[in-house]
């Protein structure tokens, strides 16, 4: 299927590594020009550079803390000098603390607000007019755990389900404005996240490798995790014009670990 995104061009937050730069190796395979977002320089020049010689496209790191307010301005000034305009917004920069929540500090839920949610706020709206100029596109990487609220992901469960919330209200603005935007929710993927989650169990339980995984999979009632890369594929559609009539959607991509309509 010709999805009709050659040419056009994307943010990625988050672009360096993780979910983030799966949805940028899809993009750039479906000849998007891009421009990646992250702290670390090195990191983001290396997946830029390997993206763009793969793919023959475009693709400018950005380094910057989304975290901050005025660094998201500046990324944001980057992007759009960058690529001349933006058809397309990816945030997946994220990432939030787990634990008691008696042992998280003030400084924990401030971080986790800060870089997945306001962050994702931040750039929308710097970003919007020339979205709104290109007619695009938004879609923010949230979590299951926006709708599966768990006693060990106070901040994660509740900053998704604000994003999920904020994801609502603006494609609502978007159909004044001609931009769609929408969630995907994804459940466990093979990711540096997931290798942490399983080195812990391993850890706690003193099991192998292999029944780490059995173990997990077993929790979570499904056949198998998820490739990063198949949440690009997912994008894909989403930003198409196959999906022109998708918006104020969250998806959820999880092999059916959530339970509930
Ligand atoms: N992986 C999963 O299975 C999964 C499941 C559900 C939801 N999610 C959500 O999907 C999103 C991406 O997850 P992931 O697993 O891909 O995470 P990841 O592998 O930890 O990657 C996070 C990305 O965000 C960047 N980042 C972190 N802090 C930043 C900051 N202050 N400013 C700018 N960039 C920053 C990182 O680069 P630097 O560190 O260099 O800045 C990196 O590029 C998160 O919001 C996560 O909650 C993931």
């Amino acid at each position: 299927m010709d999805l009709g995104l050659s040419g056009k061009a994307a943010v990625i937050t988050g672009g360096s590594r993780g979910l983030g730069a799966a949805i940028a190796g899809v993009l750039a395979r479906e000849g998007m020009n891009l421009v990646l977002m992250a702290r670390d320089g090195a990191a983001l020049a290396t997946t830029a550079a390997t993206l763009a010689q793969a793919h023959g496209v475009a693709v400018t790191p950005v380094s910057a803390d989304l975290s901050a307010a005025d660094a998201v301005a500046r990324a944001a000034d980057a992007a759009v000098s960058a690529l001349g305009g933006v058809d397309v917004l990816v945030n997946s920069a994220g990432a939030t603390k787990r634990g008691n929540f008696f042992s998280l500090t003030e400084a924990d839920w401030e971080s986790g607000y800060d870089l997945k949610f306001f962050s994702a706020v931040r750039m929308s709206r710097a970003l919007w007019p020339s979205l709104k100029a290109r007619q695009g596109a938004i879609v923010n990487i949230v979590g299951i755990g926006g709708r599966m609220p768990a006693a060990d992901f106070t901040i994660g469960g509740s900053v998704n389900a604000a994003l999920l919330n904020f994801t609502k209200a603006l494609a609502e603005v978007g159909t004044q404005d001609g931009v769609r935007v929408n969630a995907v929710n994804p459940g466990f993927f093979r990711t540096d996240r997931l290798a942490h989650s399983l080195r812990s169990l391993r850890e706690q339980t003193g099991c192998s490798a292999e029944e780490a995984e059995a173990t997990l999979l077993a929790r979570l009632g499904v056949r198998r995790f998820g490739e990063a890369r198949e949440v690009g594929d997912l994008i894909a559609f989403m930003i198409s014009r196959h999906a022109d009539y998708l918006n104020g959607a969250a998806i959820e991509l999880d092999g059916g670990t959530r339970r509930g309509i």
